[in-house]
């Protein structure tokens, strides 16, 4: 074996806005495996991860559930945590990209972007909306395509036909927000040149990606490479740029710097050298990312680390989509499955060790097949590979007083079969070709259990215990060296093998030792099968309906609630259906300021309220309550609750952008609903 190696690894920092699904899993346990790997073969190797807080789609979420970014992002850590630690994936560490060291890290990045004179500004139209007050990101407006005209699309790219274009270029644009039309407005914003770099770049990529990688982004080098947008205005969830009041750093940057922030949090926490991983010439980096993401990591990312003086990545790791049953995730399937729904079904070995038989180390999809991997799991992992030990240790503990005894010429030439495959395996492994690994080790599991049946130990035990015991030693013996191999694949079920042959760690180089004459452990049981109806319960609990067909998304109890809500229904005639507590949850009230209140001429029923709404603004509402208030001036300067997130509606009379609580019937003794001691306007009620 090489002398130690100094290696760093990172995952893609998941967004923090959104919970980890079997697709984010690809990446993470194939990371984790990889890792493993390098670890049980004696390398100094630090798997750093983050979550990727920043951005507009985390802002609105908070908003919407009328919290602080700052608290949704730390909520989200601890079940992002607990997912990846309850799939066995183990980070050295699981950091935030809103941390200190990010801070720093980006103020110190983009200093070296400006002293390098790679930061220009540019005026650019951008769609804004009024009634969210702000600038609408790409993914934010809706419209239609320019280019082939198809409906629905949004602002960066049309699904239909495939062409790029600006968000103005939408043909009536909305806001997905709020339903309400945008407006062009002008903002500056400060790019990053990469035409600079051009030579610098087009040669590094092809050094650091595959060729399928490095071919698609070559050819944008054709032309002068187009500068790139990191700044943000405000309002926006992320770290101010210095000396550009109201602008933030574009999500994408602060993101892969998170990378070096973890790894510097995890130096500073394990007294090491921050330089001593990733400056040093010797010690390697490696970025596993999904291809959607190339464009970031391979372009931007070496550009911004080449400007400011940093070493660059080793290697960028791409891998494929998953799909599932051969088709994208889909909610109304039941195959956008989250890992908290596996896990609630299934155990997580299963997929680690579906996800480790798929994995070649491509840029292609990989399949979960929901009918094969429970084929798969039963017949190699369980069928296979655990019955050896299963059926091995069982009866040496049962019948022969749990004492291994000595190899045979026969048995010592089936381990040693199993040894002279560790270097095959090894080189898989750090290829990243897992499938083949587990290929080779099922290889060797069949020739297990040929030799097992051949020897007939549940016949000679009977008979000849000692030569049954020879028989036990010589296949738990090659069990031994097969979970080993297995350990970056199964970790919790490697060391639970561990115990059996009491031992406490294993490394790469365990795999030379032979145990012989010594007790077993306590067979504790490795893995089991699993069952079609695991997998129907798991599809099941992930399926969501389409929310046209009437029935409430998500709540399994909600299909309960519906006969009890048509009996409500009849018993109380005016109360509307039971909804869900999910769509309470959306209704997001503020307490907002009557600024003025007049009766809406020609209009017998209308009032028109103009309503400070604090930290949204002023909003215009007309509400049918005008019975109520013969002298509607009397309102203002009164606080009244409002829907603030109910899309904009056009009267004739006006645009509506929200609408007043009012409890009772206007004109009999009802009024709008008052929250009395809530301070402050647009303060979100709870
Ligand atoms: N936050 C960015 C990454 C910033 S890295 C500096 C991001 N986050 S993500 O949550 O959308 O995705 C995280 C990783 O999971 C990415 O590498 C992405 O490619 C991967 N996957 C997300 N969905 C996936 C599938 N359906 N299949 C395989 N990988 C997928 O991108
Ligand atoms: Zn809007």
């Amino acid at each position: 074996m090489d002398e130690q190696r100094k290696i760093v690894v990172t995952s893609a920092l998941p967004y923090a806005n959104g919970d980890i699904h079997l697709g984010h899993l690809v990446e993470y346990i194939q990371t984790d495996i990889w890792v493993r790997f390098q670890k049980l073969r004696g390398h100094d190797c630090v798997y750093v991860c983050a979550d990727d807080t920043h951005g507009t789609p985390i802002m609105i979420r908070a908003r919407r559930e009328g919290i602080s970014p700052e608290e949704l992002v730390e909520h989200t850590h601890a079940i992002h945590l607990k997912d990846f630690t309850d799939f066995q994936i183990a980070f050295d560490n699981y950091y935030s990209t809103n941390s200190p060291e990010n801070r720093q890290l980006s103020e110190l990045f983009y200093e070296a972007m400006k002293k390098s004179g790679g930061i220009t500004r540019k005026t650019t139209p951008q769609l804004y909306c009024e009634h969210c007050q702000m600038f609408l990101p790409d993914r934010f407006v809706k419209g239609i395509c320019p280019k082939c005209g198809a409906e629905g699309q949004y602002g960066d790219s049309c699904d239909r036909c495939g062409a790029t274009y600006a968000a103005e270029e939408l043909g009536a644009p909305i806001c997905t927000t709020c339903g309400g039309t945008p407006v062009v407005r002008d903002s500056e914003h400060l790019y990053f040149e990469l035409e600079p770099q051009h030579d610098y770049l087009e040669k590094w990529i092809p050094a650091h990606t595959t060729s399928d990688v490095s071919n698609k982004l070559l050819e944008w080098f054709k032309e002068p490479l187009r500068g790139w947008c990191i700044s943000r205005s405000a309002p926006y969830f992320g770290f101010e740029i210095p000396g550009d009041p109201d602008k933030y750093f574009y999500v994408w940057v602060d993101a892969p710097i998170g990378y070096l922030a973890s790894l510097a949090n995890w130096c500073a926490a394990h007294g090491k050298s921050f330089d001593d991983y990733w400056q040093n010439p010797k010690a390697e980096r490696y970025h596993f990312i999904g291809k959607d993401i190339i464009r970031f990591h391979c372009l931007f990312w070496p550009g911004m680390l080449h400007t400011a003086g940093f070493a660059q990545p080793d290697k960028i790791f791409v891998h494929g989509f998953l799909t599932v049953n051969g088709e994208k995730m889909s909610k109304s399937k039941g195959t956008f499955i989250n890992a908290r729904t596996y896990l609630d079904n299934l155990p997580p070995e299963a997929l680690r060790y579906y996800y480790a038989a798929k994995l070649g180390g491509s840029t292609d999809d990989m399949d979960l097949n929901l009918t094969d991997f429970v084929q798969r799991v039963n017949s190699d992992l369980v069928g296979k590979i655990t019955n050896i030990a299963s059926r091995g240790a069982q009866m040496l503990q049962k019948k022969l007083s749990g004492r291994l005894g000595a190899l045979d010429a026969e048995g010592a030439e089936l381990v040693a079969e199993c040894r002279a495959a560790a270097e095959t395996i090894a080189g898989f492994y750090e290829e990243r070709r897992f499938n083949m690994a587990v290929v080779e080790i099922c290889r060797l599991a069949d020739a297990v259990n040929a030799y097992f049946d051949r020897k007939e130990p549940w016949k000679t035990v009977k008979t000849d215990s000692e030569a049954t015991r020879v028989t036990l030693t010589a296949a738990l013996n090659a069990f031994r060296i097969l979970a080993i191999y297995l350990q970056p694949v199964l970790p919790v079920y490697a060391e639970k093998a561990m115990k059996l042959f009491g031992e406490t760690s294993w490394t790469w180089k365990s795999i030379a030792t032979t145990l012989e004459n010594r007790s077993l452990g306590d067979y504790e049981y490795l893995a089991s099968r699993i069952d079609v109806g695991q997998v129907e319960a798991m599809v099941a609990a992930a399926t969501v309906k389409p929310a046209d067909s009437g029935e409430v998304q998500h709540e399994s109890r909600a299909s309960k609630n519906k006969a009890k809500s048509a009996a409500v229904a009849v018993a109380a005639p005016g109360i509307k259906g039971e909804i869900a507590f999910a769509d309470f949850e959306k209704i997001d009230l503020r307490v907002g300021l009557v600024k003025s209140c007049e009766i809406v001429p020609k209009s017998a029923k209308l009032l028109k309220f103009v309503i400070d709404a604090g930290a949204l603004g002023e909003r215009t509402i007309f509400s049918g309550i005008r019975a109520a208030y013969p002298d509607p001036s009397a309102l203002v300067g009164k606080e009244v609750v409002f829907v603030a997130n109910l899309a904009p509606r056009k009267m004739s009379v006006g645009v509506s952008e929200g609408m007043i609580l009012y409890a009772g019937e206007p004109g009999s003794g009802g009024g709008v609903v008052s929250p009395m001691a809530l301070a402050g306007a647009g303060i979100p009620v709870c």
